[in-house]
C-alpha cells in the first residue's frame, strides 16, 4: 500500500464550454464552437452548449459538491471569449469578475484552483486570420493569458495554458470533427505549432504577474505494436512521434523529433521551415514548470500503406480478444497508464507530472432508489489510482490527479450521450446527483489514496463508514 504525498492535489476537472451554458451572458463573445455546433450533423443528437450543465449560474452548487466530497483541487477553464469577447483588445471585466468569484470561493473552501486557459473555445473573431493556423493567434493568446494572470495571478498557483494541442490540431484542423471544422493537413501542423508557440509566449508574459506554476496538458497515448513484427514496431514508434513526441519533445527536450518532422514534410509536400521558423523551438522549450497528462487509453498499431486518407504509414487496429472496455468501447489499460508515467519521467526527467484528466464513459443513470450505482467507474478509478501508486513508488514525481469529469457534460461532437461525470446531471432540469463513484473517490481521497496495489480498497478506507 502506498500513501500519496500529503499535498497531493486530488480533484476533478471540467471545462468552461462543456459545463457553463449562458453563452450570451455578461458580454461573452462568440466562440468557434457556436459556429461549429450550428453546422448540420456536426453534433451527435443535434445538441448545443447553450445550457449544458448551467454551471455559469449553478457554479456554487458545483463547488458545494466538491467540498462535500473533500476534494483538494478543481481543474476548470476560463472561457476565452468571456475574457476577450472580440479576440483582441480590452478584456471584458465582467468575464474576469466571474472567474475571480470562483477562485476566491475555492480558496475559501481550501480547494486549489487549477486554471486552464485554452480548453478549445477560441473567440470566433480570431477566425478572420485562420484561427490557430494564423501566426497572429499567438499574440492574441498572449493578451488573453496576460489579462487572466494579471487578475488572478496572485491567487492561482497552477495554470494550464493549452489543453491537448494534438486534439486541437487533429480534430479541429486535420479531420474537421471539432471546431473550427477545417480539413487541411498542412493547416493542421501549422495550427499545432502555433498552439505550442502560444504556450511559450504566454508563459513568458504571465511570469510578470504570477508566481504560480505554469504548464500545458497533453493527451498522451502509449502506442503499442499489434504484433512482434518489425513493421508493426516501426508503426508504433511512428505513431508515438505523431501523438506524443511531437508535443513532448519541443516542450521538454528542446525541439521537434526529426523522424516525425520527416513524416510531416513528406505528407504535406515540403519543408516545414516557413511554419517552424528559426528561434521558434527555443521559444517553446524549457518554460514549463510541470506537465499535465490526460490519459484515457492506448493505441494498438499496425503498419499500413500511405493513401489519400492515410497520410502516415500506420493505422490503429485495436486489441483482439477479451479486453475491458468502457461503454464507448475504449480499452481500459491501467498498466499502460503506470508505464506511461514511468516512461515520461524517464525520458523527460525532473519535470513534475500532474494527471489532469482520466476517466471513462459509463451510461449509468438513476435507478429506482434515485441513486446512480456506477460500479464500473469506481473500479476504473481504483485501478488508475493503483497505477499512480505504483508510479509514485517507482519515484515518479506525481503532484496531482483531477478526474474527468466532475459532471456529466457536453462532450463536444458527441453531444450529451457520453457520460463521464462523477456526478450525474439531468440535462432537462439541471439537477445533480452524486454517483456512487464520487463517494468511492471521496473515500480514497480521505484515506490519502491508500488502496491495495490491485485496486481494492484497504482497511483504512473501509473504516470510513460515512461514505457508505
Ligand atoms: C479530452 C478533453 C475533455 C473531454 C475528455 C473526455 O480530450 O480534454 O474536454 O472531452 O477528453
Amino acid at each position: 500500500m502506498t500513501a500519496f504525498p500529503p499535498g497531493f492535489l486530488w480533484g476533478a476537472a471540467t471545462s468552461a464550454y462543456q459545463v457553463e451554458g449562458s453563452l450570451d451572458a455578461d458580454g461573452r463573445g462568440r466562440s468557434i464552437w457556436e459556429t461549429f455546433t450550428e453546422r448540420p450533423g456536426a453534433i451527435e443528437g443535434g445538441g448545443d452548449a447553450s445550457i449544458a450543465c448551467d454551471s455559469y449560474v449553478r457554479w456554487r452548487e458545483d463547488l458545494d459538491i466538491l467540498s462535500d466530497l473533500g476534494m483538494r483541487a478543481y481543474r476548470f477553464s476560463l472561457a476565452w471569449s468571456r475574457v476577450m469577447p472580440d479576440g483582441r483588445g480590452r478584456p471584458n471585466r465582467a468575464g474576469l469578475d466571474h472567474y475571480e468569484r470562483i477562485v476566491d470561493e475555492l480558496r475559501a473552501r481550501d480547494i486549489e484552483p487549477i486554471v486552464t486557459l485554452n480548453h478549445w473555445d477560441m473567440p470566433e473573431a480570431l477566425m478572420a486570420d485562420g484561427g490557430w493556423m494564423g501566426r497572429s493567434s499567438v499574440d492574441a493568446f498572449v493578451d488573453y493569458a496576460a489579462a487572466a494572470s494579471e487578475r488572478l495571478g496572485d491567487r492561482v498557483d497552477w495554470w494550464i495554458t493549452q489543453n491537448e494541442p494534438w486534439i486541437i490540431q487533429l480534430l479541429g484542423y486535420q479531420l474537421g470533427l471539432h471546431a473550427p471544422g477545417v480539413r487541411d493537413l498542412r493547416g493542421a501542423v501549422t495550427a499545432g505549432h502555433h498552439v505550442l508557440l502560444a504556450h511559450g509566449a504566454a508563459v513568458d508574459a504571465m511570469r510578470a504577474s504570477t508566481k504560480g506554476r505554469i504548464g500545458a496538458a497533453l493527451n498522451l497515448l502509449p502506442c503499442v505494436p499489434a504484433t512482434d513484427s518489425a513493421a508493426d514496431a516501426a508503426a508504433a514508434w511512428g505513431s508515438d512521434g505523431y501523438v506524443n513526441r511531437w508535443f513532448l519533445d519541443p516542450l521538454l527536450a528542446g525541439g521537434y523529433p526529426s523522424d516525425m518532422r520527416e513524416h510531416w514534410e513528406r505528407a504535406t509536400g515540403g519543408p516545414l521551415d516557413d511554419i517552424i521558423r528559426d528561434g521558434d523551438e527555443t521559444a517553446i522549450g524549457g518554460r514549463s514548470d510541470f506537465l499535465g497528462i490526460n490519459f484515457y487509453t492506448h493505441r494498438v498499431m499496425a503498419a499500413a500503406e500511405v493513401s489519400e486518407d492515410r497520410p502516415f504509414p500506420w493505422q490503429v487496429v485495436g486489441s483482439t480478444g477479451e479486453v475491458d472496455r468502457t461503454d464507448e468501447g475504449t480499452e481500459i489499460v491501467p498498466d499502460a497508464f503506470r508505464d506511461l508515467l514511468l516512461r515520461v519521467h524517464h525520458d523527460y526527467p525532473g519535470i513534475p507530472l500532474m494527471v489532469t484528466e482520466n476517466g471513462a464513459i459509463y451510461g449509468d443513470s438513476p435507478t429506482h432508489d434515485g441513486a446512480v450505482h456506477d460500479v464500473r467507474r469506481s473500479r476504473y478509478l481504483r485501478a488508475h489510482v493503483a497505477a499512480m501508486a505504483e508510479a509514485l513508488d517507482a519515484g515518479v514525481p506525481l503532484v496531482g490527479y483531477t478526474h474527468w469529469s466532475l459532471l456529466d457534460n457536453f462532450e463536444w461532437a458527441l453531444g450529451y450521450r457520453p457520460r463521464f461525470g462523477l456526478v450525474y446531471v439531468d440535462f432537462r432540469t439541471g439537477e445533480r446527483i452524486v454517483k456512487d463513484s464520487a463517494r468511492e473517490y471521496a473515500a480514497i481521497v480521505a484515506a490519502g489514496g491508500l488502496i491495495d496495489a490491485d485496486g481494492r480498497r484497504g482497511p483504512v478506507v473501509d473504516s470510513l463508514g460515512a461514505f457508505g
